[in-house]
């Protein structure tokens, strides 16, 4: 059997080119296809010809015109490639200039480039468009741009023009955190600096934009990063299932252990092929391939899954950050669902947040409500079931999304998960060979014998937004009361049960895992648990809900960041706004309000007091059995 690598593929560049409308991108791409002796014989002599026909001077863009003539009349058969070659090595520019999809194409991945040419007018200078794709090719990580200043004879290759404008393109980039590789001034007109080196500009010491372009490596194909196998189709054959799918990174072998996400079932590679198949069996197959594979057992795997190593497996989590490139008609505004597609998988995504709305021009950011088509947001992505993803910092090939609207692509954008925590762990883990064993004491029994029923009375906010005081408060007057219960504090807990954890998204979901379970057996044993974490996540709350069935109780504690600053109790706040804490509810970390909270107590407006009754009043009503047969009493008369 054989391994099939990349390395068999030959050295080809996909470049990307970009610029303002009228900066002479066509101009550009004709003269380029033409130094490098890239166009079929005879082409510039019919254009030529053609020219003279109609009294017109000639000009470079014309190529370009006509073969995106013959690729609309279908006679070159690729529609959306241009090939060239240089000395060193072949070249294939992704899109041609101009095209009405490009933005689309280039956000939805589907013309992922190594590097990217980006024009600018020598006359005009620097243009709301070039600023905006410059920032674009900072979002989708292409890292290795040169900027070609264009039209050069047209301000005399003044030397002073290019700098000007070199220093401003160059003090954006550096903003945005992109080093350009190269600044070339070029005349595509006249040929300058475009294969040969321009007489006219002898003070400049560079290369020519191919000189450029042949100093570029072409991305290798992500074999090094763990593996991203997502699941394009099943087949079944009588008994047998072909699992099929393109390898975006790393390489995968007959006899892996593999994983699905978010199923997380495991099995083992049986069989390796890779289509359309000219080739025999592979023993092992790497990023860039088609394959289709057999497992040793039959389990269940669908479309859209993500297949892994066990080890390296991809985030699993149903929130995320995205950084969004925004093309829809309608504006994107907060609670709007739309269709996410995440590699081969589909979800209804729900924008839980929009943070900030980036001018791309002077790369401010600004909050907002809603995002306007062509704006570049930071936003909070939600949706209703777990989600197998990258951050696109780590790895690329599955860390960007696109986002549908009805049937058009509205936007596109890269994930992050600063702030959020991997769930994989919250979930997965289960020991094997444990068995149930039923309790000798029975709910109902407890609660007779208390007066009560069991529960848990889970309260999140803010730190300094009373959640301890009403806990501890609380805790005193139902137990006067008569009520068996029990305040479970967030500080007191990180004392003992949680000394190991701090405060990362991971810790903090752990946390909140453990005391959802604790708080759980507490109600389960016929006492009222009263828990005091600012328990930030949606998700954690509601794992923590599901731990305690119908007997989950959330009390929002509410008081916004500046009425808990204001108050400081423990002084935290200002250590975090001085910087000495990191990661600080509300001001370096996120807190997700409840959406449907059974109660909210608004600790801003009122007394602590006002605010017990309120909870006593509640509890008595839920929990107490003669409340419970009072009212049947009541409802019998
Ligand atoms: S949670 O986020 O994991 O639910 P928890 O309620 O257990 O937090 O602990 C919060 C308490 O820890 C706060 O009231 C505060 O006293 C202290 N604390 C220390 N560091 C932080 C931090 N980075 N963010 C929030 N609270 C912190």
């Amino acid at each position: 059997m054989s391994n099939l690598s990349q390395g068999a593929v030959r050295d080809l560049l996909r470049i990307v080119i970009v610029g303002h409308v009228d900066h002479g991108k066509s101009t550009l791409v004709g003269r380029l296809l033409h130094d490098t002796n890239s166009l079929p014989a005879g082409k510039v002599e019919e254009i030529k010809a053609m020219s003279d026909r109609r009294g017109m001077p000639f000009e470079y863009a014309f190529l370009m015109d006509a073969l995106q003539a013959e690729r609309d009349q279908g006679i070159t058969i690729d529609t959306s490639q241009i090939w060239f070659n240089s000395d060193k090595r072949n070249y294939v520019i992704i899109d041609a200039p101009g095209h009405k999809e490009f933005l689309k194409n280039m956000i939805t991945g589907a013309a992922q480039s190594d590097a990217a040419l980006l024009i600018i007018d020598a006359e005009e200078g620097v243009r709301e468009q070039s600023r905006r794709h410059g920032y674009l090719l900072h979002l989708l990580g292409i890292r290795q741009v040169a900027v070609a200043i264009n039209k050069m004879d047209l301000v005399k290759y003044s030397q002073e023009r290019f700098n000007e404008i070199s220093r401003e393109y160059r003090a954006y980039l550096t903003d945005l955190g992109v080093e350009p590789t190269f600044i070339l001034p070029v005349s595509a007109r006249e040929g300058d600096n475009i294969v040969t080196k321009s007489a006219a500009m002898g003070w400049y010491d560079g290369p020519t934009v191919v000189g450029a372009l042949d100093r570029f490596v072409s991305e290798p194909l992500s074999t090094d990063l763990p593996l991203r196998l997502p699941v394009q189709d099943v087949y079944k054959f009588d008994e047998r299932r072909v699992i099929a799918g393109r390898i975006e990174s790393g390489r995968i072998s007959v006899g892996d252990e593999i994983m699905f996400s978010p199923s997380n079932k495991t099995a083992r590679v049986k069989s390796l092929e890779v289509w359309p198949t000219s080739l025999a069996a592979p023993a092992r197959v790497t990023a860039g391939y088609n394959v289709s594979m057999t497992l040793d057992e039959q389990i269940f795997v669908e479309r859209g899954d993500t297949i892994s190593h066990v080890k390296n497996a991809p985030i699993e989590t149903d929130v995320f950050r995205a950084r969004l490139f925004w093309l829809g008609h309608e504006p994107l505004s907060i609670g709007k669902t739309y269709k996410l597609k995440l590699n081969t998988t589909e979800a209804q995504i729900q924008v839980q947040k929009i943070e900030a709305v980036i001018d791309t021009g002077d790369l401010s950011s600004a909050s907002a409500t809603v995002v306007e088509r062509n704006q570049v947001a930071e936003i909070v992505l939600r949706s209703r079931r777990m989600l197998a993803l990258d951050a696109f910092n780590d790895k690329p090939a599955t860390g960007r999304f696109v986002l549908v609207d009805g049937y058009d692509i509205a936007g596109g954008g890269i994930i992050s998960m600063e702030g959020y925590a991997d769930q994989r762990q919250l979930i997965t883990q289960r020991s094997t060979n444990i068995v149930k064993v039923e309790q000798g004491v029975s709910d109902d029994e407890r609660a007779r014998m208390n007066g009560h029923r069991g529960g848990v009375i889970w309260f999140t906010g803010l730190s300094g937004a009373g959640k301890s005081t009403l806990s501890v408060e609380l805790e005193r007057r139902l137990f006067e009361k008569g009520y068996s219960v029990y305040v479970l504090d967030g500080d007191n807990i990180r004392f003992g049960l949680n000394a190991n954890l701090g405060f990362s998204p991971e810790d903090r979901s752990e946390n909140i895992r453990r005391v959802g379970e604790v708080a759980a057996l507490f109600a389960r044993a016929g006492m009222i648990a009263l828990t005091a974490f600012i328990s930030p996540y949606r998700s954690d709350r509601d794992r923590a809900r599901a731990a305690a069935p119908n007997r989950f109780h959330e009390v929002y504690v509410q008081a916004d960041v500046k009425t808990c600053e204001s108050r400081d109790p423990k002084g935290l706040y200002e250590k975090a706004r001085r910087g000495e804490i990191k990661e600080f509810t509300g001001i370096s970390a996120p807190y997700e309000e409840p959406e449907v909270a059974e109660l909210v107590v608004d600790t801003a407006k009122h007394s602590i007091e006002e605010c017990v009754a309120q909870l006593i009043t509640y509890i008595e009503a839920n929990f107490s059995l003669r409340a419970a047969s009072a009212q049947l009493e009541a409802r019998a008369r």
